[in-house]
């Protein structure tokens, strides 16, 4: 795998990203994404989601499990402000409830089923114990899960959460996941909204920033468009099927991460690797550690 140990070799210079001193703290070490052992970062999509139901305490569990460096959260927020972990801004997927987040409080949501759908939709991984799962709000994340797992946070359709980024912010404070004695590494704030991302920066510009991009068509960026997005964001994610050697190679010459999504076949996983991506999101870990063992 000629890329791979490229790619090894050239992550370690580009996690030094970002010059310059925040405080008393260097801020290429604030921006240092925590790498695993071979620098490749295996970011488990919803949990372990190919596995259990996606956002839910039993997906994040299994993700931890199979060594995951980062659990992956979607945020919604509630009718009473609450950030949630969902990906839809609808509850009809992934529980028994129907209509919009935002039109339901904490309390409504709870009493939700947020596993039996995948039962019933993945019959080959059924199991009794994801009946009944309720959907978790952040918080009940971080209190489960605490410092010492890394958590990969998107702002889900910031636009129609006004004040989505101030509550963000708050609960990483009074969980201590941020600020200048806690490594920022232990969060990586993602989204497809530039703005979203921008106003999480002037909040606390010490929290690494990803910025997600979507192609319809084969992918192209320009140098122009990679310094806009290093203004504010330490890498970029895409949805890995329209990107080739060149575009990540492009990133990667522009000094930023690059984390495909949702890498779910082997196959896949390693030509990205090859290709010379930093990391990528999966709903099966475990598959992207067996390809990362079996690509040294
Ligand atoms: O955050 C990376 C990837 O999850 C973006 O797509 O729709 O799965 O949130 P989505
Ligand atoms: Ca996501």
């Amino acid at each position: 795998m000629r890329g791979f140990f490229r790619n090894v070799l050239m992550s370690a210079a580009l996690v030094g990203m970002g010059s310059g001193m925040v405080g008393q703290v260097d801020a290429a070490e604030l921006t240092k994404p925590s790498l695993s052992e071979n620098k490749i970062l295996n970011v488990s999509h919803r949990g372990a989601s190919g596995y259990a139901p996606e956002h839910t305490l039993l997906a994040y569990e299994l993700g931890q499990q199979m060594k995951g460096d980062y659990i992956e959260v979607d945020l919604q927020m509630t009718k009473d402000g609450e950030l949630i972990a969902m990906h839809d801004e609808t509850l009809d997927r992934t529980t028994n409830g129907s209509g919009l987040v935002k039109d339901y409080t904490l309390e409504e949501i709870k009493k939700l089923d947020a596993g039996s759908w995948f039962n019933e939709r993945y019959p080959e991984y059924a199991k009794d114990e994801y009946v009944g799962l309720t959907v978790p709000t952040l918080e009940e994340v971080i209190q489960k899960f605490g410092k010492d797992a890394r958590y990969y946070i998107e702002t889900k359709s910031p636009e129609v959460y006004p004040g989505m980024e101030e509550k963000l912010i708050e609960i990483l404070n009074q969980y201590k996941l941020t600020g200048p004695n806690v490594p920022s590494s232990k969060v990586i704030v993602q989204s497809f909204s530039a703005e979203s991302l921008k106003m999480v920066h002037e909040l606390d510009p010490t929290i690494p920033l990803v910025q997600l991009l979507w192609y319809d068509t084969p992918a192209a960026i320009s140098d122009a468009e990679l310094e806009e997005y290093k203004t504010y964001s330490i890498g970029l994610g895409m949805n890995y099927n329209r990107i080739d050697e060149a575009y990540v190679q492009k990133v990667r010459q522009h000094e930023l991460l690059i984390h495909p999504y949702t890498v779910n076949e082997k196959e896949d996983m390693a030509k990205l690797l090859d290709w010379g991506v930093t990391g990528m999101f999966t709903n099966f870990p475990d598959r992207l550690q067996e390809v990362i063992r079996e690509s040294k």
